[in-house]
């Protein structure tokens, strides 16, 4: 019997032969969704690997505007040695200038967005509040200020609700990447995790739960997304190449939202808000409705 484009949905032909839906989902949506439950991250394809070329050419501009150097042949050779262009001490200040002026244009978080839109509508939802700016880490090999010891975002008073979409603008790889603990592992480390804190900081955490630990390799034109819950972070990068990533958190409108500091409004920006949600939310009942 045909069954169209649904061939790969879980299409059930009843007695008299129609088709019916024994799933909400797609197939592909679920693989998506057991792979992320399994493991705590995807890595796919960017959607538009023409909005990454070009948002990373943009990246180029501006850094070379800085250094005050030509535009390179090669984006990704220039962005991997640019600590053959600028000492560590003076790459934060660098840093922040990019990161700064990334985020003061219009483009930039669209872009952002549109580059793991598919995988973040289906983990997420499609109606989404986004971090209102999108974070930028370059971390050159040796570079000891640049680390992020093992943490969970949760004990910032980040919403568990949320993902961080992370894009690589080069290949990482190794201590050149970050690391992630797995799920199940993750559960057993959270039991004990408060005392290790106390006792030796984020040394003593790591030290517990290194040898479970994954280090992820994506390479240039993927993205990864991760919940944040999971202990996850990077150590010196020994890579004789610099890491270039962006990442920004992503989470459900209407999900709960994390302490003072991280609502709805500053810290967290709605992007694809419905029209039936936006007429909910101006709906005032008339005299004598009210609940
Ligand atoms: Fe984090």
């Amino acid at each position: 019997m045909q069954t169209g484009m649904f061939t790969e949905t879980a299409v059930k032909t009843t007695g008299s032969a129609m088709p019916v839906m024994e799933s909400f989902a797609t197939s592909a949506d679920q693989g998506v969704s057991e792979e992320f439950l399994r493991q705590g991250y995807i890595i796919r394809d960017v959607d538009r690997p023409d909005v990454l070329e070009a948002l990373r050419h943009r990246v180029v501009e501006m850094a070379c505007e800085y250094l005050g150097v030509d535009l390179p042949q090669d984006d990704g050779e220039f962005l991997n040695s640019i600590h053959a262009n600028l000492a560590i001490q003076k790459v934060n200040a660098f840093r922040v200038a990019l990161y700064n002026l990334l985020n003061g244009q219009s483009w930039f978080r669209p872009s952002y967005f549109w580059l793991g839109k598919s995988a973040l509508e289906t983990l997420v939802g499609n109606e989404l509040a986004m971090q209102s700016r999108v974070n930028l880490s370059i971390q050159m090999p040796n570079d000891e200020s640049s680390v992020l010891d093992v943490h969970s975002d949760t004990f910032d008073a980040e919403t568990p609700f949320q993902v961080v979409e992370w894009l690589p603008l080069v290949d990482v790889y190794d201590t050149k990447s970050m690391f992630i603990l797995p799920p199940p592992a993750n559960q057993a480390a959270f039991l004990n995790v408060k005392p290790l804190l106390e006792q030796g900081g984020p040394a003593r955490v790591f030290h517990e739960v290194k040898d479970q630990l994954v280090w992820l390799r994506v390479p240039y034109g993927k993205v990864l997304i991760f919940t944040p819950n999971l202990l996850h972070g990077n150590i010196v990068n020994r890579v004789p190449e610099t890491r270039w990533s962006f990442n920004a958190r992503f989470k459900g409108l209407f999900t709960p939202y994390g302490g003072p500091a991280k609502s709805l409004g500053g810290y967290y920006l709605p992007i694809t808000t419905k029209a039936v949600s936006r007429v909910g939310m101006a709906y005032r009942a008339p005299e004598g409705f009210n609940a």
